[in-house]
Parts: structure tokens; sequence; C-alpha cells
């Protein structure tokens, strides 16, 4: 397994569950040396005891390049990460090249090579050039795009949707399939695809559920000047059975490492190919998207009046629940544009604080939901973490009951009655 972020460390763990010897190389020690140890180094629920489980069988280990044992694997899994370039829409695939190339140098003509990153369309090609100029020799490569989400990433890996395999090789396919013949047979569909689109499911996957996500948030826009209810309607179009009700929860929109910076480099590669006015479109996805996070903080700033004497509690921090990831965080955002006005802000997360700090922001932080919004001017909630959902709202001692619901998770009712005004996307909340 090379590379071992979130979609490798995460695969590493599964293969090694399903029963396979695995060996996991990363160059990064902040990531190595935790993984050795039987510590994750990110937030993940469940994997944590897996990896531990894994490690005591005997099925996983942990290196820093490859050796002679790793070299003579049957299949190397590429799962390094393919981040959006620095002042650019496009995906970086240095990580990717360069993982490809250290391989080609140990590489054996037997092996079998499955490229899971998120890769824009063509890449998988020019990966067998680059690595047989190398090696002396064509790899026998294949594409296998991973739909794990975080927060449930490894149930997402053991039991998928659905497997989707690229190669024109019927013989790497049986492969392929062998390792993952007991998932196969819980009766996971299995596609057998070309290269090209194999990688272009994972892409436009991702396109389509952010283009769900800002449809959503657009009819929100709509609602707040229409004088509707977009949590309602989300409710109404989702009982269609063609539109389903997934992915319509309309709030401060997607963030994290892959959504934002996947349709970004989707874009961008359509461009390149000649075909940019098809994905239009998702520019206006990302605008919708981002503007809800400025959404958020006008609506602030108007209750606030003067911000910079004033003091803004959020609640949660991370991209989504059960993560500590802050990459392209809305709340996060929120709460940095609302720094930027002078707010004192002080946030509450149960598990990123400790990635917020590192990140050296500035904002406060609180340990306690009720020290966070003790004597605050106004509450946030910018991710819908259980424990926000569950929270009574009499217990808590701001100066003013205000409260944002960035996520539209909270019972109207129940805040209003504890005295609160309540302020949401999308919505026409009459407060008395
Ligand atoms: C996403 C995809 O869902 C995975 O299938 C894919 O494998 C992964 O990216 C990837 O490319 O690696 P993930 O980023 O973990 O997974 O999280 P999602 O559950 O998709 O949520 C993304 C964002 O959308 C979050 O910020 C979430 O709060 C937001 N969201 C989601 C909404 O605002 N509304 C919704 O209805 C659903």
């Amino acid at each position: 397994m090379i590379g071992l972020g979130y979609l490798g460390a995460t695969h590493a763990v599964a293969m090694a569950t399903l029963g396979h010897e695995v060996i996991g190389i990363e160059p990064d020690q902040s990531r190595l040396e935790p993984l050795k140890n039987g510590v994750v180094p990110f937030y993940e629920p469940g994997l944590q005891d897996a990896l531990k489980k894994v490690i005591a069988a005997g099925k996983l280990s942990f290196q820093n390049s490859h050796d002679e044992k790793s070299a003579a694997a049957e299949v190397h899994f590429i799962c390094v990460g393919t981040p959006q370039q620095k002042g650019k829409e496009t995906a970086d695939t240095s990580y990717v090249f360069s993982a490809a190339k250290q391989l080609a140098a140990v590489l054996k003509p037997e092996s079998l090579v499955v490229g899971k990153s998120t890769v824009p369309v063509g890449t998988a090609r020019h990966l067998i050039s680059s690595i047989q100029e190398i090696a002396g020799f064509e790899p026998r490569l294949c594409w296998n795009p991973e739909f794990l989400r975080e927060g449930t990433a490894l149930e997402d890996s053991l039991a998928p949707d659905r497997i989707v395999i690229g190669s024109n090789d019927p013989l790497i396919n049986k492969n392929l399939k062998d390792c993952y013949q007991q998932i196969l047979d819980t009766g996971t569909p299995l596609l057998e695809l070309d290269l090209e689109t194999a990688e272009l499911v994972k892409v436009s996957a991702n396109a389509f559920l952010a283009t769900k996500i800002s449809f959503i948030n657009a009819m929100a826009e709509i609602a707040e000047a229409a004088g509707a209810d977009a949590v309602k309607l989300a409710e109404a179009i989702g009982m269609d059975s063609r539109i389903g009700k997934s992915f319509l929860r309309t709030g401060i929109g997607f963030g994290g490492g892959c959504l934002p910076k996947d349709i970004r480099g989707f874009i961008a590669r359509a461009d390149e190919l000649g075909v940019g006015s098809s994905l239009k479109f998702l520019t206006e996805v990302d605008n919708i998207n981002l503007r809800r996070r400025q959404r958020v903080i006008d609506l602030a700033v108007a209750e606030l009046e003067d911000p910079g004497h004033k003091k803004v509690s959020v609640l949660g921090i991370s991209f989504k629940p059960d993560s500590d990831d802050l990459r392209d965080s809305p709340a996060l955002d929120i709460a940095l544009g609302l720094q930027s006005k002078g707010a004192q802000v002080i946030v509450h997360d149960p598990v990123s604080l400790a990635a917020l700090e590192a990140r050296q922001t500035g904002l406060s932080v609180a340990e306690e939901v009720l020290e966070a919004t003790k004597d605050a001017d106004l509450i946030i909630l910018g991710t819908e973490w259980a424990e926000y959902r569950k929270l009574d709202p009499s217990t808590l001692n701001p100066k003013t009951k205000t409260i944002i619901d960035g996520r539209n998770v909270l019972s109207v009712n129940d805040w209003q009655k504890a005295g609160f005004k309540v302020i949401a996307l999308g919505r026409n909340i009459q407060n008395g």
C-alpha cells in the first residue's frame, strides 16, 4: 500500500482485515511512526481498533520505502494524494507520478499496479508509459477508484456500493477480483471498465454529489428571497425516488479534501480536453457552495452590528461530523471570516481542536460547549456533531440568546422555547 493518508491507511487496514498480508509504505515519518505503534494519525471511527487487530495478527506492517519484500508483492496499490495545485484549479498528480517512478525501479513484470488515487482522466495511461520507461517493460496496471467517506471509511471500504476496475486485460481484472473476493461474495456489484471510464467514475460521482448539494443550497437562496422553506422543499422533492433524499441537506455546504478540489480539477481537465463548456456549470456549483459561507458571515455581522466588540461561539469546526479533517471546512472559513472582522471567535469541536491548534489560526478554543458559549453574543452551529444535536439549549448561558444553525439540524421549537432567536439557512423562521 503506497501512501498512508486517509485512503491508504484505511485501505491497508481493510485489505489486512480481509486476510491479505499488507505492507504499508509511507515516507512521511509523522504518519508512519504512529501507524507503526498502532495509532491512526487522524480521527476515523473504528479504524484504530481494526488497525491494532491486524497488526497483532501479523497481517499489516509499515516501512518508509520499498525493500525486497515489498517489491515482491503481488499487488501494489497507489493511494497517494492528489491535492489542488497551489494557485491553480488543477489536481497535483506529482505524488502519483513520483510514487509510480519509485515503484518502477523495483517492480516485477508479474506484479499488478493498482491506482486508487483520484486522478484526472488520462493519468493512468501516462503512468503506464512513465513506469515502462524506468522498469523496461509495460506494467500490468489498472485503475480501481475508491468511494469511501470520512467518518465511515472502514465500513465503506469493506462493504462498498460497487467495485470498479478499469483495465483492458481480463487477467488483470481476475487478479484484482481475487483480492476483493470476500467482498464480491456478499453480492457487491462489480464493474469492469476501460481505464478512462474508471478514472471518470470517481470524479463524476463526486461532481454529481457536489451538484446535488449546491442545487439544494441554490434553492435555499431562492427560499430565503421568497419566504419559503428549503428544508421542507428538500424533503418533498427527495420523496421522488428519481431524485432521492440523500445529499439534499441544505446548510453551509460541502468542504473536505475531496469534493471542492475534485470539481475544480475536473473543470480544469475538461478545459485541457477542449470540452470546458461541458463542465461550466460546476464553476457555479463551486460558487453557490462558497456563497453559503459568506451568507452566514453576513447574517452574523448583521446580528452583531459591531463585530469588533463581540464574542462569537462556533460549535463544530471540522468539514463534517466524525472527522477531524479541516481541509476546506465551511465552519472554519466562517470562523476565520468573523475573526477577520474583529470578532472574538471561540471554537468548540469534539475531536478537531488539536488539528486546529496545529494550524495556528489564532482562534480561541474551549474544551466544553458550556465554556465556549458562555457570555457569547452569537452562537453558530458549524458542524452537525451528535453532541450538538442533543444539546439542551436551556443549559447554555450566552449573553445574547441567538443561534445560527448552519446545518439545519436543531429543533427550532426547542431552541425557541429556551428563549433563543433561531436563524437558519434557507428557512423562513418566525422568532417571537
Ligand atoms: C466524498 C464522497 O462522498 C466519497 O464517496 C468519496 O470517496 C470521497 O469524497 C473522496 O473523494 O475521497 P467525504 O468528502 O468524506 O466523501 O464526505 P461527504 O460525506 O461526501 O461530505 C462532503 C461534504 O458535503 C461535507 O462537508 C458535508 O457536510 C457536505 N454535505 C453532504 C452537505 O452539505 N449536504 C449533504 O446533503 C451532504
